[in-house]
């Protein structure tokens, strides 16, 4: 297909997944608040005789509300029932098929890079395929497993192992594609969870109610476990998804640390909320978090690699000539870099002008955080970095 047709439809599948996404969070959101914000109602009153344990009152585009939470159940299933299933599945499926268009096609320039491990596109994306899959597995074993029936230390051996999944792929793929890659391992644990475990368990407990059965309550413990699970994972998750803004963060020498960090902080910021749902405020947690932040803040402030002396005048002939051959095939209005058919972040630096104007964020990406040329495809040299380096501090003149 025309490269630019499979841009357009990666426009379109970024679109859905953004959306789907804030209906799935959103809705997650909604119905953790709901769970902890409930009170039990009266002992003795109708509501606890019908078997509810608990309620709450809210008022919302106009109107007031009241939803119930029964203990177990209704004596009778309504014959409508409401599920919450798709927007979970809609945006694991626009997440794979947006990794596909974006990474997984452009494997070469998007996920290899040759200064972490020389992999070719077809080896970089079975390690990725292989990460989401393999994640799952390993999490459902261990959420099965005799650990499984506890909680707190359970919750810490998945963030190791999220750990432990952020330095591998740290250590084989480029940084950006790293991240993306913990992101959609999460993602796809995420959405297995509702797909494999906490819808089945409901279709279980309803298909024993119609069958006149008490529900096994097992099912009903292990959909919350999974479904905590969820909840915490969703501050992190988010920020991975826009970490590619941030190239401070996955091109940092320790990438998996500073991402763990950032996990950490999201998990526990995460958890003043919660709390915050049952009237508890607990500031320590976001104070926590923020501390967390500080450190990544600090830590990935850019320390620019030193370059070796320029040899020679820096002349404006000199670094256009370094360009022309380093940068244009991405960043001119026709890049002949193969699968581009758009300036690249629509930076252009073909015509002396663009360069100028440009200069600043060269400066950032070449020199500072190394991020282009992308995955040093162009074979910059660290002298020609230094001659860039130099004609931008000497003012980045367009003469001689
Ligand atoms: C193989 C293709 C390729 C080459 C070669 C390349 N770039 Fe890029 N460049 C990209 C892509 C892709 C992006 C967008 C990255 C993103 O979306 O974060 C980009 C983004 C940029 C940006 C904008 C980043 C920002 O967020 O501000 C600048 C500036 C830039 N490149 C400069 C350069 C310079 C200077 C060179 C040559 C030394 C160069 N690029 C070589 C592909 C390339």
């Amino acid at each position: 297909m025309d490269a630019h047709y499979v841009e357009f439809l990666s426009m379109l599948v970024r679109w859905l997944h953004v959306i789907a996404g804030i209906a799935w969070i959103g809705s997650s959101f909604y119905f953790i608040w709901l769970d902890n914000s409930l009170d039990a109602p009266a002992p003795g009153s109708d509501l606890a005789k019908k078997g509810v344990g608990g309620e709450l009152w809210a008022v919302h585009g106009g109107g007031f509300y009241n939803p119930q939470k029964y203990l177990v159940a209704p004596a009778a299933l309504p014959e409508k029932l409401h599920w919450f299933k798709w927007e979970a599945y809609t945006t694991w499926l626009s997440g794979t098929a947006l990794l596909v268009f974006v990474y997984w096609l452009k494997a070469g320039a998007m996920m290899v890079d040759a200064n972490v491990r020389a992999l070719t596109p077809l080896q970089a994306v079975g390690i990725g395929a292989a990460s989401m899959v393999g994640s799952w597995v390993f999490y459902d074993l261990l959420c099965k497993s005799p650990l499984g029936r506890r909680d707190g230390l359970l919750g810490l051996v998945v963030f190791v192992f999220i750990g432990a999944l952020s330095w591998a792929l740290a250590r084989t793929l480029g940084g950006r594609a790293a991240f993306i890659h913990v992101g959609t391992a999460i993602g796809t644990i995420m959405a297995a969870n509702v797909a494999m475990v906490i819808i089945p368990g409901q279709r279980r407990m309803v298909a024993a109610m119609k069958a006149g059965r008490a529900p096994n309550p097992e099912d009903g413990q292990r959909a919350k476990q999974r479904s905590v699970h969820n909840n915490y994972f969703t501050l992190p998750v988010i920020f991975i998804m826009v970490s590619h803004h941030y190239a401070s963060t996955y091109s940092h020498p320790y990438n998996w640390a500073v991402l763990m960090l950032i996990v950490a902080a999201g998990v526990v910021i995460r958890h003043f909320f919660n709390r915050k749902h049952k009237g508890v405020y607990a500031w320590q947690y976001p104070a926590l978090g923020a501390g967390l932040l500080a450190i990544v803040a600090w830590w990935t402030a850019p320390h620019p690699l030193p370059l070796p002396p320029v040899v020679g005048p820096v002349t404006f002939n000199r670094v256009r000539a370094i360009i022309g051959e380093r940068c244009v095939t991405c960043h001119s209005p026709q890049p002949t870099f193969p699968g581009y058919t758009a300036p690249q972040a629509g930076v252009l630096l073909h015509t002396p002008a663009d360069i100028v104007q440009n200069s600043q964020r060269l400066y950032q990406q070449v020199i500072v955080t190394r991020i282009m040329p992308l995955g040093n495809l162009t074979k910059i040299t660290d002298e020609e970095r230094a001659v860039l380096a130099a004609w931008v501090k000497a003012g980045a003149k367009m003469e001689p």
